[in-house]
């Protein structure tokens, strides 16, 4: 937007009697003509009430949808070249807390129709003292001047004086041994494009040999290296062999990059396994669209720190990336957000439509991908809530007979779910899980379940009506009648069921094979258990990256689920709360990346990074292996995207 001619100032201020404070707008015309006849629109996660409420000095407030608002200036002002327009926008529905709470993005509407861009930049917090910068990370320590990341579960490592040339398959080496070598040391070049390729298929003068074997005795995923003359690599599967080589190529880079601080093993040996089976990262791709080139490079970092299940949040309100043949208009008209389509401007879009989504051909290369790398990709679509995109693709799912703003998610999408008493719902999405099969491998599908509103679906007569003959009760009733239809439908295809926790609402589904990720708070993961289901824990308040790292106003994220500083994520303990006899349900820890902050890749690694490498130890390492700072010796050295 470096050419852009107008500009928009934004600042909060408290104001009393109102803990929400209010928004202090300033439009300046920096172009060489008069600006009239104009309208303003910006977007952002601090909204404003609704439009009965709304108190605007000096703007005529004209529609708020979710995160985008638009404004109209007082009758017949006309900006000067160089003037500007001041007003304040009132009630919000909460206060701003930090930088990344005001105007993502902001255009006009010019008096012929055209939109055009204006500049914004991160909100100012007006009347207070600027603060310091937080440091999030401290120094760190070694104690074993070992750069490895998960810490392994048990080693006895002696530092050597001589970092190898390279490593090289000893003689017996089978194919799929050095393929593995070839396919490690290609995510290491992609990662590291200036680091020095640990890996030779053919000796190397000054490097050391690779003995494999495969030891059936240990886990798939385990692995022990013996060092020496050689180095010996027992395995127990692909995996395993994987993560040895990963191994090794972070004990070599580390001795490289860090000379004083890491070093190569002379002699020792790492016993390793992981502390969980399931050792996830999730990314919302609907917020923000995130290229194919991105996506293979997160599933690389996770590879580096032996995450194994990539959870890829393919729908929500604002967009459905995932092509479906039998729908093609998912993402054509459910893709596109722009000032005159049916999807408006959110999160940082302006005056220019923006789309994004993944072809088939390239969901099919994602996952072939990420199974090189012992990753596996579970889809997720989320229904019936956070459903606007698909609703707005496929208008006959919608109940023509229920008023158009009977209700609002938590993020103010208005009648953003499918409807339950709707059978071509379930026929759409039979089609939707059959090309979504032949797509993943993975034995569960994702299907959301997340932050359906209280009241959803109580203003559609179809709903009322199916209520009544099957004796449902509540907006929750019909969630759960809705998803053990679901649920079965997947059965018909093979495929178990994985949600967010409040499927199990209202009476939940067959608790029997389905994973449910218990996000809103720690103990809900252990109730979700006594239910019999199967957990994974993404608690916001540790394992959500898009959660600010510190209270400064100036630190970037949400805050909702409070301040998530890296330590936090590192320490926390997601499995304390757990009875002994629960604790065999706990399948493991995830991360989430929710993108609606994320509006370029500084936001991404300023908030993911290092927080994604503490999720990866906290998954792998034993409690007891954990070392605060040791890994803040390390995680510099995580690559980013
Ligand atoms: C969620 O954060 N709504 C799963």
């Amino acid at each position: 937007m470096a050419d852009a001619v107008y500009r928009l100032e934004n600042a909060w201020e408290p104001v009393d009697g109102d803990p929400c404070g209010r928004f202090v707008f300033t439009l300046v015309n920096l172009s060489d003509a008069p600006l009239g006849g104009f309208k303003l629109a910006y977007t952002t996660l601090t909204r404003i009430k609704d439009a009965e409420e709304a108190r605007c000095d000096n703007a005529v407030f004209l529609r708020r949808n979710a995160n985008f608002h638009q404004f109209a200036p007082p009758q017949g002002l006309v900006l000067q070249p160089g003037e500007s327009w001041r007003f304040t926008v009132a009630p919000l529905w909460r206060p701003a807390k930090h930088r990344t709470d005001g105007a993502k993005s902001a255009y006009l509407t010019l008096a012929d129709g055209r939109h055009v861009d204006v500049s914004v930049d991160d909100v100012l917090l007006s009347g207070r003292a600027p603060e310091p910068a937080p440091v999030l990370m401290p120094k760190g320590e070694v104690t074993e001047p070992f750069h490895l990341l998960p810490w392994p579960s048990a080693a006895t490592l002696v530092a050597g004086d001589a970092v190898p040339v390279a490593l090289y398959p000893a003689d017996g080496a089978s194919l799929a041994d050095r393929q593995a070598m070839q396919a490690v040391g290609a995510l290491y070049r992609r990662l590291f494009e200036i680091g020095h390729q640990p890996f030779s298929l053919t000796p190397a003068h000054g490097g050391k040999a690779i003995r494999f074997s495969e030891e059936a005795s240990l886990g798939a995923e385990a692995f022990r290296l013996t060092f020496g003359a050689e180095i010996e690599l027992a395995h127990g599967g692909a995996a395993g062999r994987q993560y040895g080589l990963t191994a090794l190529a972070q004990l070599l880079h580390g001795a490289r990059k860090e000379p004083g601080t890491f070093a190569f093993p002379a002699t020792g040996t790492i016993e390793d396994v992981p502390r969980y089976g399931w050792r996830g990262c999730h990314l919302d791709v609907s917020r923000q669209f995130y290229p194919t080139g991105d996506v293979t490079r997160l599933i690389d970092i996770m590879a580096w720190i032996r995450l194994n299940v990539f959870h890829w949040h393919l729908s929500d309100d604002e967009a459905w990336r995932l092509e479906i043949k039998a729908y093609p208009t998912l993402t054509t008209t459910g893709v596109l957000r722009g000032p005159d389509e049916p999807l408006l401007p959110q999160l940082g879009n302006g005056a220019e439509p923006v789309g994004g989504f993944y072809s088939q051909d390239e969901v099919r290369a994602i996952v072939a991908h990420a199974s090189r790398f012992s990753v596996e990709v579970v889809p997720e679509i989320d229904i019936p809530g956070h459903s606007t995109a698909m609703l707005v693709a496929l208008p006959d799912l919608v109940d023509g007979q229920e008023a158009p703003d009977s209700y609002r998610s938590v993020q103010g999408f208005p009648n953003n779910a499918l409807n339950p008493a709707i059978e071509e719902t379930y026929t759409v999405l039979g089609k939707v899980f059959d090309e979504m099969v032949e797509l993943f491998p993975s034995k569960l599908i994702h299907i959301g379940g997340d932050e359906v509103a209280a009241n959803t679906w109580m203003a559609s007569p179809l709903a009322r009506a199916l209520m009544q003959k099957e004796g449902i009760e509540g907006t929750f009733g019909l969630q759960s009648y809705f998803m053990k239809r679901i649920q079965a439908m997947l059965a018909e295809r093979g495929r178990r069921l994985a949600g967010w926790d409040e499927v199990s609402h209202g009476g939940g589904v067959d608790p029997e094979g389905t994973l449910l990720m218990a996000w809103q708070k720690p103990e809900v993961g252990v109730e979700l258990a006594r239910q019999g289901y199967d957990v994974v824990m993404t608690p916001g308040q540790a394992y959500y990256l898009d959660m600010v790292q510190d209270e400064a106003f100036q630190e970037p994220g949400a805050s909702w689920a409070g301040t998530v500083p890296p330590k936090h994520s590192y320490t926390y303990e997601a499995v304390g709360a757990f009875p002994e006899d629960l604790k065999a349900r706990m399948r493991g820890v995830q991360a989430c990346i929710w993108t609606e902050h994320f509006l370029n890749r500084d936001y991404f690694n300023h908030l993911v990074f290092p927080r994604l490498g503490a999720v990866a130890e906290a998954a792998w390492t034993p409690a007891a292996r954990k070392d605060w700072l040791r890994f803040a010796a390390i995680a510099p050295l995580l690559p980013q995207l």
